[in-house]
């Protein structure tokens, strides 16, 4: 695939849905499976999504029966990506042979022989969302996948771990951990450098005033976890590995590929630490190398499965 005259956010996501499925661990998913609480029409299981894209956790949770009553609330800041989620989902679902109709709250009923679920979705920043729910509303299960890399997480997960009742599960796939790789090396000091300079601009970046990413999210999860009361079940790696095969590179992966290299080229063009002429042959390069599948991409991720827990809860409700 040559260069791409234009780059869309929907389509990278739409792009990295096989890559999302060849490296969500699969350990972690089991545990997370034999964790879920059983559901009944009379209490349906409740699951937060935050930050969901265009929504592709929800079909795999439909897709493998994994979901028999539940209501599920899938949340993003994005408008035009929350309004995709709740069309495809809809399309996705009458493919799959679910009834679907669209209740008078305009949230998607998607039903078939052992399956009943309500998914809502909404346009809102997180921050907003923790604020307006809290002491409102409880859930049974968050998934945040891919995005608490995206996020202060020291001030912001203790609060979103409160949304969850005591007991409940906490699921966070594909959270970036400090590694990103590209082959062949051709030049490794001016690799290194790029990789260095790229995750320093991911710790340095500042939304709305407030710090918003984390290159080694995945690792300090683990202790960001335990202050917020929260014990791990299940953590294991979930790589993003893209490389062409003897078909090229499989589904819309080429493209996703050279997403990632335009991002670089966004992010690091003008850094003070990188000489602009060698910066622009490497992305050149980088192209060039998707265009004749050459180019391995390797990103270092992590899934973490936990619990809140109750005692602790109850200890924090006591000593606020
Ligand atoms: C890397 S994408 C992952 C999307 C989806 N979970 C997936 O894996 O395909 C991160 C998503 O988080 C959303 N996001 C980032 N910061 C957010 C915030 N503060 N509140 C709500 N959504 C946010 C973005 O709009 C984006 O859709």
């Amino acid at each position: 695939m040559s260069i791409p005259p234009t780059y869309s956010f929907m389509r990278f996501l739409a792009a990295k849905k096989s890559i999302d499925d060849r490296a969500l661990n699969w350990q972690v998913w089991q545990r997370l499976l034999a964790a879920l609480p059983r559901a009944s029409p009379e209490q349906p299981l409740r699951i937060l999504e935050v930050g969901a894209g265009i929504g592709y956790m929800v079909e795999r949770l439909l897709a493998g029966d994994v979901l028999t009553h539940a209501t599920y609330t899938a949340i993003d800041m994005a408008p035009a990506l929350i309004a995709e989620a709740y069309r495809r989902l809809g399309q996705w679902a009458n493919e799959q042979g679910f009834q679907v109709h669209e209740n008078r709250q305009g949230q998607l009923h998607v039903r078939r022989t052992g399956q009943d679920i309500t998914v809502e979705t909404e346009a809102i920043d997180v921050a907003r969302f923790m604020v307006r729910e809290h002491g409102r509303r409880a859930w049974d299960l968050m998934i945040g996948q891919g995005f608490l890399d995206l996020i202060d997480m020291p001030a912001t997960l203790p609060a979103l771990c409160s949304l969850v009742r005591p007991g409940g599960l906490l699921y966070f796939p594909i959270t970036f951990d400090g590694a990103t790789v590209f082959q062949p090396e051709d030049d490794a000091e001016f690799n290194g450098a790029i990789e260095a300079c790229y995750h320093q601009m991911m710790d340095q970046r500042v939304r709305d005033g407030k710090p918003s990413g984390d290159s080694r999210a995945g690792r300090r999860l683990f202790a960001h976890l335990r202050a917020a009361g929260v014990d791990v079940l299940a953590a294991g790696s979930s790589d993003w590995v893209v490389f062409a095969g003897p078909d090229g590179y499989p589904a819309d992966e080429a493209y996703f590929l050279h997403d990632i290299i335009h991002t670089i080229d966004m992010a690091l063009t003008g850094h003070p630490q990188l000489d602009a002429e060698r910066l622009g042959a490497w992305v050149a390069q980088r192209h060039a190398q998707i265009e004749q599948g050459a180019l391995l991409y390797i990103a270092h991720q992590l899934d973490v499965l936990g619990r809140v827990t109750p005692l602790v809860r109850e200890r924090q409700a006591r000593n606020p």
